[in-house]
């Protein structure tokens, strides 16, 4: 019989589980929709692990909207250095300076204002408005493709897969705890549903999990033939 994931598992998983990185707040703090929004436009093209030191730095240096937004671009740039692709450090000092000008200095929790920030596109205009405000967005990075991508052992190659990958995570995406759910899938992806090798006996969805079913968890998500 075919059993759907779970969200109440993952959660649950994520509960025991999750990473704790500098840009999530503990247990019982608020969320700062700051963090979230500069750590996701690091982690764009920068790994988790690198992105660490960069962020404590950013926050130490300014430690809100209105402090990165009153900086001159020079510093911004600056402390950027090593971070690369220099046009996501203009945007993100042009988009706290669109915060703060067209917001007050609070961003925006539903997903079209976010997207209309410069440097926010779809998937971090999703990440925001789930992680950092709790709306229902669906957040579907590479990570997260590669976990629906086995769970419902999707045949199409990468990257024509990406629609049906996202209208499948579309169909597991939980009303409650919708921040936990999307940064769950992420760690999933990142810690037990790994490219190679996964954690099989460790996941919380092993059971309805087709490629896991198949035992054919390396060959998803699916390559285009070369
Ligand atoms: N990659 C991008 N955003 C992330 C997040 N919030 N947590 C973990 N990995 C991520």
């Amino acid at each position: 019989t075919l059993r759907a994931p779970e969200p109440a598992a993952l959660l649950a998983w994520y509960d025991r589980n999750r990473r704790r990185l500098p840009w999530r707040a503990e247990a019982g703090e608020r969320v700062d929709p700051y963090r979230v929004w500069l750590s996701e436009i690091m982690l764009q093209q920068t790994t988790v692990k690198a992105a660490g030191p960069y962020f404590l730095r950013f926050l130490a240096r300014f430690p809100d909207v209105r402090a990165l937004a009153a900086a001159p671009l020079d510093d911004v740039l600056k402390l950027w250095a090593g971070l690369g692709y220099y046009s996501r450090a203009r945007n993100l000092h042009a988009c706290a300076q669109a915060v703060v000008e067209r917001h007050g200095g609070r961003f925006p929790a539903r997903e079209a204002e976010l997207l209309a920030l410069p440097g926010v596109g779809p998937y971090t205009a999703a990440a925001i408005a789930a992680i950092a405000f709790d709306q229902p967005a669906v957040v579907v990075d590479g990570n997260v493709e590669r976990v629906v991508a086995r769970l419902f052992a999707v045949e199409e190659a990468m990257p024509a897969a990406k629609p049906k990958l996202r209208a499948l995570a579309a169909t597991i995406a939980p009303a409650a705890r919708p921040g936990d759910f999307a940064q769950a899938t992420m760690d999933l992806g990142a810690t037990i549903c790994t490219p190679k090798r996964p954690a099989c006996a460790l996941c919380p969805w092993d059971e309805p999990c087709l490629a896991r079913r198949r035992a054919d968890q390396d060959s998803f998500p699916r390559k285009a033939a070369k």
